[in-house]
C-alpha cells in the first residue's frame, strides 16, 4: 500500500461538571480511598441533561482541524467510534457532518467498545494508504454517565463523559501509523454490554424498571484478560519493526483502571515514565480514552515529532487492539 497516514491535528473536549470521589460517596456505598487504590481515579466529567455525544465530539472535532489547519470541506470521510451515539441512528458522524458544514461524504460509526478509536484510525488509516481518501476526521466519543446504573457502586464510579479527536492525513515522510492490531472474542461478550434497547430487548416498563438500559460489566472477569491481551497487542505491534516494547518511546494505554496499566507495563518491562496515565482526572471514557491520552501528551511535550508511540486498548467485545506509531 501507498505512503503512511499520519496524525495533522489533535483535540479533545470534556464537560465542566467535575464529579470526585467524594461526591460519588454521597450517592453510593464507597470512598475515596476505594476508588483511588483499587482504580487510580480521583475525578471523571459528566454532561449536562440536554447535552449528547455530537456536543462533545463536535468542539474536539473543530480543534483537531484547527490544529490540522484542514478545513470541514476538505474532510473526504467522518470515522466516529461511539457506544454512546447521540441515538442508534442515524450515526452521529452524519450529526457531525452536519454541524461542522463538511461536504457530502462518507460518515459512519463503529462499535467496538473501548477500543473504538483504534478500529477507527486503522480504517483512516488504510482509506488513505489506498488512496481513496486524504483527510480523514476520526473521533472517539462517549456519554457513559447517560448509561450509568447510578446505583450500583461496582460500576458507576468507573466512567465519564469525553471526545477525543485526530485529524489523518498522507505523510510525506516516514512518520504516521506504522503498525496496527484488531482483533475480537465474541465469547466474553457478556462481560460488559447493555443488554436492552436494541432488536434482543427493545424497551419496555420492565427493561427500564430493570435498569437494563444502562451498562453492566463484571470487572473482575475482565481484569485479567485486558492485562494479557493489551500485553500481547504492544509485542505484536513491535515485533513487526523488530524490536521491544520497552524500546518505543511513550505508550498511551487505554485508561480504564490505573493497575491494568501498571500491571500491563511491568509485564513488558518498561519503565513508569514511558507510560502516560491521566486516568485519574477523566476515569474510563471508552473510545475516548486513548485520544485524549495523546492529546495531552502532544500539548504537553511528551509526544515530539519523530517519536515512537504505542496506542493500545481493550473493551466491550470483546475487542483490543493498538497501533504504533512514529509521531
Ligand atoms: N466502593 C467500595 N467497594 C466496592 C466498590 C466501590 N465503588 N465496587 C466494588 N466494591 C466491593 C465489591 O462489592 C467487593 O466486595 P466483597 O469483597 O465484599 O464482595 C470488593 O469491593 C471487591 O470487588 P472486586 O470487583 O473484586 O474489585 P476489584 O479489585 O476487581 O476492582 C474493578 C473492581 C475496578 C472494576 C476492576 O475489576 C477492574 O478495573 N476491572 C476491569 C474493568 C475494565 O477494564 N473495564 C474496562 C474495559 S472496557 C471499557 O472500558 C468500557
Amino acid at each position: 500500500m501507498g505512503q503512511r497516514s499520519r496524525a495533522l491535528g489533535t483535540g479533545m473536549c470534556v464537560p465542566s461538571q467535575v464529579i470526585t470521589n467524594e461526591d460519588l460517596a454521597r450517592i453510593v456505598d464507597t470512598s475515596d480511598e476505594w476508588i483511588v487504590t483499587r482504580t487510580g481515579m480521583k475525578e471523571r466529567r459528566r454532561v449536562r441533561q440536554d447535552q449528547a455525544a455530537s456536543d462533545l465530539a463536535v468542539p474536539a472535532a473543530l480543534q483537531a482541524l484547527e490544529e490540522a489547519g484542514v478545513s470541514p470541506k476538505e474532510l473526504d470521510a467522518i470515522i466516529v467510534a461511539t457506544v454512546t451515539s447521540d441515538m442508534l441512528f442515524p450515526s452521529t458522524s452524519c450529526v457531525i457532518q452536519d454541524r461542522i458544514g463538511a461536504r457530502h461524504i462518507p460518515a459512519f460509526d463503529v462499535s467496538a467498545g473501548c477500543t473504538g478509536a483504534i478500529y477507527a484510525l486503522s480504517l483512516a488509516d488504510q482509506m488513505i494508504r489506498v488512496g481513496t481518501c486524504r483527510h480523514v476526521l476520526v473521533v472517539g466519543v462517549e456519554v457513559l454517565t447517560k448509561i450509568t446504573n447510578w446505583t450500583d457502586r461496582s460500576t458507576c464510579v468507573l466512567f465519564g463523559d469525553a471526545a477525543g479527536a485526530i485529524v489523518l492525513g498522507p505523510s510525506d515522510d516516514d512518520r504516521g501509523i506504522v503498525a496496527f492490531h484488531l482483533a475480537s472474542d465474541g465469547r466474553g461478550g457478556h462481560t460488559l454490554r447493555m443488554p436492552a434497547g436494541g432488536s434482543r430487548m427493545p424497551a419496555t416498563h420492565e427493561t427500564i424498571e430493570k435498569r437494563m438500559h444502562t451498562l453492566y460489566m463484571r470487572g473482575n472477569e475482565i481484569y485479567k484478560t485486558a492485562v494479557n491481551m493489551m500485553t500481547e497487542s504492544c509485542v505484536i505491534l513491535t515485533e513487526q519493526v523488530k524490536m521491544k516494547p520497552r524500546d518505543v518511546d511513550l505508550l498511551i494505554f487505554h485508561q480504564a483502571n490505573l493497575r491494568i496499566i501498571e500491571a500491563v507495563g511491568k509485564r513488558l518491562n518498561v519503565p513508569n515514565e514511558k507510560v502516560f496515565v491521566n486516568i485519574h482526572k477523566y476515569g474510563n471514557t471508552s473510545s475516548a480514552s486513548t485520544l485524549l491520552a495523546i492529546h495531552e501528551a502532544h500539548e504537553a511535550g511528551r509526544l515530539k515529532p519523530g517519536m515512537l508511540m504505542l496506542q493500545v486498548a481493550f473493551g466491550a467485545g470483546l475487542t483490543w487492539g493498538g497501533i504504533l506509531w512514529k509521531w
